[in-house]
């Protein structure tokens, strides 16, 4: 076991969706945590929600690290950070086909702006969150590790394409810096306690989110992409993830860093739960756990959704020692939870 009490972690998009999850799971566990995210997609109340949950409130600084000047100072004052989680990042898929180059920037550029800090304080441990949509359509399914890399169909894909090039190639030439690259499938739900959650702005790309706000009467109705794919149910397939399973994962990854367990200095998993649901089955799920009808209608295909994408995740499972514990209804049961906590709190 690490001995984690004094070991200094940085996270980078803390405050988001995920990386508020990520920050209470690594507290839990001892680390000592400091955020740093430009606000861009998120706001300051989530530092009391993590809080809440945890009784500790992380150092936050908010920075933006598309800024070398500006965060040169915060790894001055920093270097003893021993490891990096890296989630700061913009994730919309269509707003990174109308604004490409703010997504290089965003995205890539910040990378190369963490790193670049890194090497001067000789942290060596980095934790990078890339994404199934690295996979695109797969040729088989469920997918492993070794699939192919297929071209990407968004800028937002390839941002995740080529962060991870750059990470695979810092690791040929530095042996001694380590990094593990999560691809994540669909995180969805909240925290059980309803203190921390994923918070869209405008109405909500994403499936979940759709649902519980047309649940709670901020949406008419959820538009359900294309019942004509080649399905069981003409819906498409997703392996929807519980987000603090999502989290726990980069516990166990951060831990398997410092104790220098990898195989090799570069290592990528898939964090997904292993079973594919459709949408309609995330629909059903929903409907059982809250025990209300939902507003639904099948409208046309979306415009670069794949048909079928669910994870092989027996590297995770084995090599990491990580395993999804929570199930598809525990997920919907917080997402609903968290839905209406933010709309009383309105
Ligand atoms: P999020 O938008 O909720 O969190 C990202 C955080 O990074 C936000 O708090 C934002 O303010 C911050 N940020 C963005 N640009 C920044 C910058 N220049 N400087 C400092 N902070 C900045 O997103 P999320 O869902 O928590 O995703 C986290 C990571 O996981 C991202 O890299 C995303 O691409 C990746 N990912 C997410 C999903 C998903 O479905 N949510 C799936 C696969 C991969
Ligand atoms: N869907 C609907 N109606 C909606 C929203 C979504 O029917 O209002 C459907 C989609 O067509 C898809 C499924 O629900 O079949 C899941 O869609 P999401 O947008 O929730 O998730 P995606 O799988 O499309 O995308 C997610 C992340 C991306 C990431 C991608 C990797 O949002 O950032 O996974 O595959 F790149």
């Amino acid at each position: 076991m690490t001995q984690t009490n004094n070991i200094k972690v940085l996270v980078t998009g803390g405050l988001g969706y995920i990386g508020s999850h990520t920050v209470v799971e690594l507290q839990n566990a001892g680390f000592n945590v400091v955020i740093l995210d430009n606000l861009s997609n998120s706001t300051i109340d989530v530092l009391e929600g993590i809080t809440k949950i945890t009784g500790i409130t992380p150092d936050f600084y908010s920075l933006d690290l598309r800024s070398k000047e500006d965060i040169k100072p915060f790894f001055k004052t920093h270097s003893d950070i021993s490891g990096v989680v890296h989630f700061a990042a913009s994730k919309a898929v269509g707003e990174s086909v109308q604004k490409p180059l703010f997504y290089y920037q965003n995205n890539v550029t910040t990378l190369i702006n963490v790193l670049q800090e890194l090497k001067s304080i000789e942290c060596q441990n980095f934790i990078f969150s890339s994404s199934c949509t690295v996979y695109g359509e797969a040729d088989s399914l469920p997918i492993t590790e070794t699939s192919p890399i297929k071209p990407a169909v968004s800028p937002y894909g390839n941002t995740k394409q080529i962060s991870e090039e750059i990470l695979r190639d810092i690791c040929v030439i530095n042996r001694k810096f380590k990094t593990v690259a999560l691809r994540y499938f669909n995180p969805i739900g909240a925290h059980s306690s309803g203190y921390i959650g994923e918070l869209p702005l405008g109405v909500p790309q994403n499936l979940v989110p759709y649902i519980t706000q047309t649940a709670i009467g901020v949406r008419e109705q959820l538009p359900v992409f294309g019942d004509d794919y080649p399905t069981e149910d003409g819906t498409c397939i997703r392996d929807y993830i519980h987000v603090v399973d999502v989290a726990k994962a980069h516990v166990v990854a951060l831990n398997r860093l410092l104790n220098s367990q990898q195989e090799s200095n570069y290592e990528v998993f898939n964090i997904g739960t292993g079973n594919g649901s459709s949408v309609l089955q995330v629909i059903e799920s929903f409907e059982e756990v809250t025990n209300q009808k939902l507003n639904y209608k099948i409208v046309d295909r979306r415009l670069g959704d794949v048909t079928s994408a669910y994870a092989d995740t027996t590297k995770a499972n084995t090599i990491l020692g990580w395993k999804a514990r929570f199930s598809l209804d525990d997920a919907m049961r917080d997402a609903w939870n968290w839905e209406k906590k933010i709309r009383t709190k309105k």
